[in-house]
């Protein structure tokens, strides 16, 4: 037995799904998980540096395992994830805490096992490779998400989007063997998962270095065959790249799920332009119109991005607009952060007082759409899947993401359920099972 272990994850699913690969590896080993960093032998750090609040929070949490330090000199640490991977930032990392034990980037995570296993005779263990080396397979995955499972399809980003460090610190895309990925998604389903989200940073390229023998439509067919009842989602979709292919797939098939997160990031042409995003607000308009025409219940979703360098006030109106228009789902809204390296670093930057004034303005907006679309679905039916029942109380998500709370004496944790809407309370919808 070797000790307990804690990990702090920050950042997106691939983070989260990557902290399961952690564990695995951790368990490999002997360890089993600790209930508080207080309780942990080794406490691993999974981090991300998308925007700098995400490192601050890195930072500030380190602080406070210096402190637990001072109490618990044996407590081992380990820093990982996308933070690590940046340029320079094991050197800034290591002085700025001395303590940490090993520190390893993205393209090294299935190597942590023999990392865990120099522990004893060194202090201290740093390797980051600078390059990505095909696809790691086989790494133990320990999942904790109850009925929904993730599995990578693609790792990487090739779009290069000015303000965005993720190409530089997940490298370029590959796909994973589309039979493994059948594989893992068959053997989850044996399992008794209700749930599959595929994971990539850029979906719709999935299969493009693969020489052509399979793209993500011919994908989402195969992964859609089997005889079990489930969902299948994705995540995430750009829009130059969202093919009609993939979209008529999704409309044909009840086990892909009525819902896409297509991340627009700006409305204005000229800004879309300097983001190097590759679309236009009308070809992206377009793309939503296309999707509602196959598939007019779809739940959609989207990334937004206020403050970008030499935003002005007429081009965050355009922001208003698609957000307007497209009446989303959900709404994920980031301040503009500067990131060293990247393109957008170097331009023209918005002050911050104007940058927080829009968030406010965007945040309220789509406060309102959800709260008008709450209502809309007042009396309405949906299937939800149950992912969390406890006393008598249940919660769920349907199709199109609509998330659902109901109550039901049984335990139905795990099963598709027929919800109706009987009442909204701050935007959340509440309803009752119907038999
Ligand atoms: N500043 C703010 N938000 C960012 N994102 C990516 N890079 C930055 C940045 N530098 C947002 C984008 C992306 C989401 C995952 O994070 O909206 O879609
Ligand atoms: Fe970043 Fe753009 Fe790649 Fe998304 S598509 S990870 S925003 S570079």
């Amino acid at each position: 037995m070797q000790g307990k272990y804690f990990i702090n994850t920050y950042g997106c699913q691939m983070n989260v799904h990557e902290s399961e690969k952690l564990a695995g590896i951790l368990r490999s080993r002997g360890y089993t998980e600790a209930e508080s960093l207080e309780t942990a032998d080794i406490v691993v750090f999974n981090t991300c540096c998308i925007r700098e609040t995400a490192e601050q929070r890195v930072l500030g949490n380190l602080g406070i395992v210096k402190k637990l330090l001072e109490t618990k000199p044996g407590l081992k640490v380990a820093v990982c994830g996308c933070m690590a991977q940046k340029p320079g930032a094991e050197k800034a990392l290591k002085k700025r805490c001395p303590f940490i034990n090993i520190i390893f980037g993205t393209h090294n995570l299935h190597k942590f096992g023999e990392y865990l296993d120099q522990l004893n005779q060194k202090k201290y263990i740093g390797e980051i490779w600078e390059k990505e080396e095909g696809i790691a397979e086989d790494i133990p995955v320990y999942r904790t998400s109850g009925v929904n499972a993730w599995v990578n399809i693609m790792y990487g980003c090739n779009n290069f989007c000015s303000y965005c460090i993720v190409p530089y610190v997940r490298g370029r895309e590959r796909s994973r063997n589309a039979d493994k990925i059948c594989d893992d998604v068959k053997r989850l389903l044996d399992e008794g998962y209700k749930e599959i989200t595929l994971l990539g940073q850029n979906v719709n390229s999935y299969g493009n270095d693969l020489g052509g023998e399979i793209n993500f439509a011919r994908l989402l067919e195969r992964l859609s065959g089997f005889d079990y009842k489930y969902r299948i989602r994705f995540m995430t979709s750009h829009p130059k790249d969202l093919s009609e292919d993939v979209v008529k797939v999704i409309a044909a098939s009840d086990k892909l799920a009525d819902y896409v997160h297509l991340p627009v990031q700006a409305g204005s042409d000229r800004i879309l332009k300097l983001m190097n995003r590759k679309y236009t607000q009308k070809d992206y308009l377009e793309k939503i119109d296309m999707i509602r025409k196959y598939i007019p219940h779809v739940g959609l979703s989207s990334d937004v991005m206020v403050g970008f360098p030499t935003e002005t006030e007429e081009d965050f109106l355009e922001t208003v607009n698609v957000v307007k228009r497209v009446w989303y789902n959900n709404l994920f809204t980031f301040i503009y952060s500067r990131r060293s390296g990247t393109p957008a670093d170097k331009m023209e930057q918005v002050d911050i007082s104007v940058k927080k004034d829009r968030i406010k303005r965007l945040i309220a907006l789509q406060f309102d759409i959800g709260n008008r679309e709450a209502k809309n679905c007042v009396g309405k039916t949906y299937e939800v899947l149950c992912d969390e029942w406890k006393d008598g109380k249940a919660k769920g998500k349907s199709s199109c993401e609509k998330a659902i709370s109901f109550r039901s004496e049984n335990d139905v944790k795990g099963q598709f359920v027929q919800v109706k809407i009987t009442g909204t309370k701050n935007n959340q919808l509440k309803g009752e099972l119907v038999y």
